[in-house]
């Protein structure tokens, strides 16, 4: 495994992978090797000892690439350090409905047990949603409707916070995991058959209609 830190996220618009991209380049301002990577296009993770992950959320959830991405590395991602931010509020003072779904994202994903996990403000502009984000502004009661384009993201804090998943890495984050012995745990402790009990859910639903 080299020292090199994955940062894999997922994006529609761009604002996330722009985070990403941030996060990657202060990464590499404190001295580490970083791959940055759109998930779809992670064949595989074995040659990271620490994933940062981030994602956007939509209604409440993280879109379906940044799912399978977690149904596809499960095992992997629970033998790792991995830090996990999410994108979202596009109203000044909806940030805590953001830190609580990633809240509830991660006590689903109870395996996942990010030594670090953050939320960043979103970007919104109308202008440029497709589909059925797009089809969310003809209805006269969507909330959406009402918001003006807006660029929350704010720079320092996601430097910041890239300085302190630096540090973590650095003070020791990324310790390997003990050799194998009896029935396999991840590092947070949970059995590797419940994860993958985990992802066989993850993957029935994904494959409902
Ligand atoms: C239709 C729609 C639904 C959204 N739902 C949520 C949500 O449930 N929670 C949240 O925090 N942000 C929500 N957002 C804000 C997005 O997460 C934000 O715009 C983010 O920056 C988009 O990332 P992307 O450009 O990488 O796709 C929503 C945005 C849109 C357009």
């Amino acid at each position: 495994m080299r020292g090199t830190i994955l940062v894999a996220y997922a994006s529609r618009y761009g604002s996330t992978r722009e985070v990403a991209e941030r996060i990657a380049d202060t990464l590499r301002e404190c001295g580490y090797e970083v791959d940055c990577r759109d998930m779809r296009e992670v064949r595989s993770i074995d040659d990271y000892r620490t994933v940062v992950l981030g994602a956007p959320f939509y209604y409440g959830r993280w879109p379906r690439t940044a799912r399978h991405f977690l149904s596809r590395f499960g095992p992997g991602l629970a033998h790792r350090d991995v830090a996990v931010f999410a994108t979202g509020h596009i109203a000044a003072d909806k940030s805590a409905d953001t830190r609580t779904q990633l809240d509830i994202l991660l006590e689903r994903n109870d395996w996942l047990r990010p030594f670090s996990s953050e939320i960043f403000g979103g970007r919104w502009d109308p202008a440029v949603l497709r589909g059925p984000q797009r089809m969310m502004l003809w209805f006269p009661a969507s909330p959406l409707r009402a918001l003006p384009p807006a660029d929350l993201r704010d720079w320092p804090a996601i430097e910041k916070w890239a300085r302190s998943v630096a540090e973590s890495v650095k003070a020791g984050a990324a310790q390997p995991n003990p050799p194998n012995a009896g029935q396999q745990h991840s590092r947070s402790g949970a059995s590797l058959s419940s994860i993958g009990e985990y992802i066989a859910d993850q993957q029935r639903k994904e494959l409902r209609p």
